[in-house]
């Protein structure tokens, strides 16, 4: 099987291409490094890894090297660009509805183009909206985002829905993902408050009053899930995937990231209960269907949280 991954090159991208081309396989990543680094991407794997570094709205110009990659062999595709940047879409809606939503559009060309077995989508705990903490199953039918980014996954789902309504030969898994850390982080509140921590300030100034409250999944967690569910005899699944528990508060996140970078900085905590427009204070999803799957998690929300900030610790070494 050969894979194409859109977004490869991203923080779960690149973690995901590692373990894929660990296993043998081919792959082939769409990547235009708005988001991301060259540096990050996995090196000594020779032929097998291919970078199209192209934006992903212009697939249909690169078919004849996807073409050449593919040599008829099967393939998976992997949906995993966006912007990841939820801030930046609230300020500029144009950003989620070109790189959340016509990345989408461009990897649906593609499969239109090339049979496909496989195909995945990262979609968000973003487009159930605020539902203040209810453990959310898959069947939840009242979805409202709050922010674009959540609109534009949601529109991406059902694009993708509709898609494969017509084609029952390919797979087709839709995954909504928890808050995923583990290196090299991109994006996300434990990059934002490291990076700030890094300069030893007398104040770490944290977005929103602390309370906001999230489940958090070590990347490789994610990934396994993932592989696992992929070999599922169905066709069409949508799976929340996260962590067994409902997930801890950014205080005590900020708390530990402090005490690891900054001892003697006094955190600042502001007054709204959300970090930014956008942001959904606190949410938790019901994750019993992929755990029925077999799927079981090895770091709940706290321990991911630590080991992520001693990985983040090492890497400064
Ligand atoms: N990390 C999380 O906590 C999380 C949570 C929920 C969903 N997701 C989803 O998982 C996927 C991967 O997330 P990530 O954390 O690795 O984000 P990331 O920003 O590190 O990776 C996204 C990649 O997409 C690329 N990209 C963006 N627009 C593009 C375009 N127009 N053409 C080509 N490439 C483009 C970026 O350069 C980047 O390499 C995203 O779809 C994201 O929305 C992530």
């Amino acid at each position: 099987v050969k894979h194409i991954v859109f977004g490869g090159a991203g923080f779960i991208g690149t973690n995901l291409c590692r373990r894929l081309l660990k296993t043998g396989s081919s792959i082939l990543i769409v990547d235009n490094f708005s988001n991301s680094n060259p540096k990050n991407l996995p090196n000594s794997f020779g032929e097998s890894l291919n970078v199209l570094n192209v934006d992903a709205l212009d697939i249909h110009n690169n078919f004849e090297a996807i073409e050449t990659f593919l040599d008829n062999d099967s393939l998976t595709v992997w949906q995993l660009a966006a912007n990841s940047d939820i801030i930046k879409g609230v300020d500029d809606p144009v950003v989620d509805y070109r790189d959340t939503l016509g990345t989408t559009i461009a990897s649906l060309q593609l499969v239109r183009n090339f049979a496909t077995d496989t195909f995945v989508f990262s979609s968000s705990s973003a487009i159930y909206g605020d539902l203040k903490g209810l453990p959310v199953t898959e069947d939840f039918q009242k979805c409202l985002p709050i922010s674009n980014y959540g609109l534009m996954k949601l529109a991406s789902e059902q694009l993708i829905e509709l898609h494969f309504s017509f084609v029952n030969s390919t797979k087709v898994r839709i995954y909504r993902f928890p808050n995923v850390i583990g290196l090299p982080l991109t994006h996300g509140v434990i990059k934002d408050l490291q990076r700030k921590l890094m300069t030893k300030p007398t104040f770490l100034d944290v977005l929103g009053d602390g309370n906001q409250t999230k489940p958090f999944m070590y990347v490789e967690d994610l990934i396994d899930a993932m592989l696992a569910l992929n070999d599922i005899e169905s066709n069409f699944e949508i799976f929340n995937i996260g962590p067994e528990d409902q997930g801890i508060a950014i205080r005590q996140v900020a708390e530990q990231l402090r005490n690891r970078f900054s001892p003697g900085t006094e955190i600042r905590y502001g007054s709204s209960q959300s970090g930014w427009q956008g942001d959904v204070p606190i949410y938790a999803l019901n994750t019993s269907k992929s755990r029925g799957f077999g799927v079981k998690p090895m770091f709940d929300s706290s321990t991911a949280v630590k080991k992520v900030i001693e990985e983040i610790e090492n890497s400064l070494k």
